[in-house]
This record gives C-alpha cells, structure tokens and sequence, in this order.
C-alpha cells in the first residue's frame, strides 16, 4: 500500500514540521510499543531540537485484528513528565480508543502539552474522534502490516506497509 520510499519522504517531513513546532524548547518523544517502535526511530533521526525518548507498552488487540476496546499498559515510562512537552508516536490510530486512552493518562501527569503524532490514520473506523497533530498517511479501511505493525506479531520487520488480504 505504501512504498518505503514513501514512507521515508513522509517521515523527514513529519521530522521538520516537529522540529519546526518545538524550535524553542524541548520534547519528550513517547514511542508507544510495539507498533510504533520503527516509525519513533525512523521519525527521532529527522528531530532537530532536544529531546528525551520513552517508552509505553500497551496492548489494546488479541492475537487478530479486531480491538478489545481494553487498553492494557504493559509497560510505563521510565520518568515523570511534569512540565514536559509531550509527544505520543503512534503506529496507527483506528478506533482511536487506544491513543485517546493515553492522552487522557499522560494529560493527568501535568505535562505542559501532549501532542500526537501518528503514521497512518483509518478514519473510517473511528469510535471517538482524536486530533492527530502529525499524521503521515489517511488510509482506507483495510488492515495493514509493515514498519512495525503486525498482525499476530508477524511482518513487523517489513520495509513497507501491506494489506493483509482476509476473505
Ligand atoms: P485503536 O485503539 O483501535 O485506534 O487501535 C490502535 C492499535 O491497534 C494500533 O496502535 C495498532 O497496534 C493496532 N492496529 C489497528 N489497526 C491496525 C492495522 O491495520 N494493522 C495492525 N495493527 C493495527
């Protein structure tokens, strides 16, 4: 569905524009696993201004592909984020149950802002709306794999973003 080179395009300018928004301070890079673990990496390497990178397990989906609707931490960050500028790096917002859920326990941890920045955007499955402040692609309703997505935790190794074909 999308190309590497594709993806790397999207990405630098994703970078630039962050960098571009935080040019007079600092951001905490939230990497939330494991989907998003390629899409941080790749994204924090076009990040000009100071940042601090962290990590937040969760687990939202069982083995296949329909949400539970439960979001699960499974690992928390490592620091407080008091006065912080907080940026949650999302693989793909769905239903946008799972980054709604983390915005609203990041935003009571008194973060100075908490901004979303997400790869790929379905809106066509949204059950509550999200603002997605840097989003790199709007997809249409079909479930993907690649650059960090999985589906039963395989293929998240793939360069690309495929479409798991179901029948
Ligand atoms: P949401 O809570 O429904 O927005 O789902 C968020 C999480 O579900 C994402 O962070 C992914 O881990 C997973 N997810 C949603 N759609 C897909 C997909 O098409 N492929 C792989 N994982 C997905």
């Amino acid at each position: 569905m999308i190309s590497a080179e594709q993806i790397a395009t999207r990405v630098k300018e994703l970078g630039d524009l962050i960098s571009r928004d935080y040019k007079d301070g600092s951001v905490v890079l939230v990497c939330v696993l494991k989907g998003s673990f390629i899409f941080a990496a790749d994204l924090a390497r076009h990040i000009t201004v100071p940042t601090r990178i962290d990590f937040l397990g969760t687990r939202s989906y069982g083995e296949g592909t329909e949400t539970s609707g439960v979001v699960q931490i499974t690992q928390d960050l490592s620091k407080p984020i008091v006065n912080e500028a907080v940026l949650l790096i999302e693989d793909i917002v769905d239903t946008g149950l799972t980054i709604a859920h983390l915005i609203d326990l990041l935003r009571t941890r008194g973060p100075r802002s908490v901004k979303v920045a997400s790869l790929l955007h379905k809106p066509a499955r949204a059950r509550v709306q999200v603002q997605v402040d840097y989003l790199g692609f709007t997809i249409e309703d079909k479930f993907v794999v690649g650059y960090g997505l999985d589906f039963g935790e395989r293929y998240r190794n793939l360069p690309y973003i495929g479409v798991v074909e179901r029948d």
